[in-house]
This record gives C-alpha cells, sequence and structure tokens, in this order.
C-alpha cells in the first residue's frame, strides 16, 4: 500500500525511485495505490485544481506502467470506511508524539495561517490509509520513515488495548539503495521545489528537456588518464546509465578516460535519448487526460477493490472496539 499526494508534476526521481517499485510491486502481491487528496486539504485548501491534479497523478502513474487492471488504483476520498479507522486511531495519538513529528513542525512553519488539527493529525490518517488494508508492506522514501513508525506505533497500541488486528507495516524497496537521480546543476537530487530548471518533469516538451540538458555543468575535461570525476560529471554519467544504452555509456566512459571526452557530444547524446525516454510517456499522459471516462472507470474500478477491503477491515475493528451491541 502507498499514497502519492496530487500536489505537483511527476519527475525523473519519482519514477526511478517510486513508481518503477510500484510497477514491480504489482506483479507479485495485492496491491493498492492511493491519491491522497484529503491528506493535500490539509494544506491545499482551495480546490480549483484539486480534480485536474488528481487527473494528471492517476495518467502519469499509469502511463510509467502502474496497471488498474492489476493493482487497485482509487482516491482517498472515495473509501469512507478510512475516515472511520481515523477517528480510532486518534484516540491512540498523544498530541505530544504529533507535535514532535518533522513534518508537522515544517508544515507548521511554512503555514503559520493554518496550523489545523488534520495538519496535526495527517499522520494518523496515512496510518489509516495503510492499516485499513492491513497492509505490511509500504514502498515509501525516508521522508516517510517517521510517519510509517507512527503506524506500527497506533497499530501496536490498538492490538494490545483491543486484541491483534493489524500486521505491522514495513517500508519496503527492491534495492537497499533507493535510486536517487540526480539533479541538472551537481547539487542534491531532482526534486519538486527546488530548482526547476535542474529538474526533468515527465510533462517536459522535447525541447525543454534538450535545453535543460544542455545547461548541465560540466568543465573543460580531464587531463590525465584514469582521472577521477567531479561530483557534476558522476551526476551526468548516473544520467546516461538510466535512460541511455550499455554501449553509449561504455564508449563515453572510456572517452573519459583517454581524456577525449567531449561534453558537448556527451549532453546532445544524453538530450536525445531523454527525449526517447521521457516523450513517450507525456504523450501517454496527455492521451490519458484527455479521457475523462477512462480515469471515472479507473477511480470506480479501485475505489470498488479498496472499499471491498476496508469494509472487511472495519468489521474487525468495531468488534474488537466491542461496538457489536447492535
Ligand atoms: N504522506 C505521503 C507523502 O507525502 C503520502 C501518503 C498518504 C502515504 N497516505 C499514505 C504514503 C499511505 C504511504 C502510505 O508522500
Amino acid at each position: 500500500m502507498s499514497g502519492i499526494r496530487p500536489t505537483g508534476f511527476l519527475h525523473l526521481g519519482n519514477y526511478f525511485g517510486a513508481i518503477r517499485n510500484y510497477v514491480r510491486m504489482q506483479e507479485e502481491f495485492e496491491c493498492f495505490f492511493m491519491v491522497a487528496d484529503l491528506h493535500s486539504l490539509t494544506t491545499h485548501p482551495d480546490t480549483k485544481e484539486l480534480k485536474s491534479n488528481v487527473h494528471r497523478v492517476l495518467a502519469e502513474n499509469i502511463a510509467c506502467g502502474l496497471d488498474p487492471d492489476k493493482a487497485a488504483f482509487y482516491c482517498q476520498s472515495h473509501v469512507y470506511e478510512t475516515s472511520e479507522l481515523y477517528l480510532h486511531l486518534n484516540m491512540l495519538a498523544y498530541k505530544g508524539e504529533l507535535e514532535k513529528t518533522v513534518t508537522f513542525k515544517e508544515k507548521a512553519r511554512q503555514h503559520p495561517q493554518n496550523i489545523n488539527a488534520g495538519l496535526l493529525t495527517y499522520p494518523v490518517l496515512q496510518a489509516a490509509d495503510i492499516l485499513i488494508h492491513r497492509a505490511s508492506l509500504v514502498p515509501v522514501g525516508k521522508d516517510q520513515e517517521q510517519h510509517l513508525e507512527m503506524a506500527r506505533t497506533f497499530a501496536n497500541r490498538f492490538n494490545h488495548r483491543y486484541g491483534d488486528v493489524f500486521p505491522e507495516p514495513m517500508a519496503f524497496n527492491y534495492s537497499q539503495e533507493l535510486v536517487k537521480v540526480p539533479s541538472l546543476d551537481g547539487t542534491g537530487k531532482m526534486s519538486k521545489s527546488e530548482n526547476q530548471m535542474a529538474t526533468l518533469y515527465l510533462a517536459d516538451s522535447d525541447e525543454m528537456i534538450r535545453k535543460k540538458v544542455m545547461k548541465a555543468k560540466t568543465d573543460s575535461g580531464p587531463t590525465t588518464p584514469g582521472a577521477e570525476k567531479p561530483d557534476y560529471i558522476t551526476n551526468i554519467f548516473l544520467l546516461l546509465r538510466l535512460v541511455s544504452t550499455p554501449d553509449v555509456l561504455g564508449k563515453f566512459e572510456s572517452d573519459y578516460d583517454n581524456c577525449s571526452i567531449r561534453y558537448g557530444d556527451l549532453k546532445k547524446q544524453l538530450a536525445e535519448d531523454m527525449v526517447n525516454f521521457i516523450g513517450p510517456i507525456r504523450e501517454k499522459v496527455n492521451a490519458i487526460m484527455n479521457d475523462e471516462n477512462y480515469l471515472k472507470a479507473v477511480m470506480e474500478k479501485g475505489a470498488a477493490k479498496a472499499r471491498e477491503s476496508s469494509r472487511a477491515t472495519m468489521a474487525l475493528v468495531r468488534e474488537a472496539v466491542g461496538l457489536n451491541y447492535f
């Protein structure tokens, strides 16, 4: 089970860091992937763009290979049972621990006018998202580890107080090290909010992709054979490894080693390989976004699967809590 906030455009880092994991998991496990539309209301109360943002997230993930016939792909707000479980878990979550959450403190700083209780209990709703399916594996990045630990805490408190209902959800990844996609300016990784010219989005036009890649930082090249690469050059090779053929990578590696590398050629090649990688995904996203009936059908099918699983869990929860006198 995992959740995706419907804010902003997906980039190459999301693709290699998260979506590729989902696409592999759907072949092996019973998966639930959820668009966290209710969570987005904690910081984005204005809903003018919500519908198109939700459609975009659905379309981008499907274009990247998430298959709504294999995994349940649904919207959080379509599964009312989650809100009921959230209420029960709220009784097991302490004000002090919620106030100490790193993401809460960060968001409270960013939105001092709107420090609402939904923001404070964001991790409780996230725990409900996971526990409503009694999920055990949650593919998430490092930034979500604290939320996941809180989900385990709430699950354990529930189990202790009312009897065993929930397994402990654990973070899950195929590779030991998460794939970090470096940004094009040589600093850090691609991200939604930082330097947009250093991040490649799945929605970028071919021209924009070329422009961004050609602006990537290089230098005048190595002067001694077998020299170590500076970070920003290592990053360009990392990107090449993600989207180019082994032949192309090998050629530029050996050009580097014998000091004959021409970074202009390297970037032109990388730009074309990026265009060939991102272009077809972008076109697919646009086609899916234009097909509202298809998107509706996806959401309906996902919601039906998610509701079935959620109803079964809530029957256990109500019984365990002692709400069984009707
Ligand atoms: N908080 C997550 C994020 O910011 C999104 C999310 C909501 C989520 N519910 C979830 C992730 C349940 C994993 C499981 O990315």
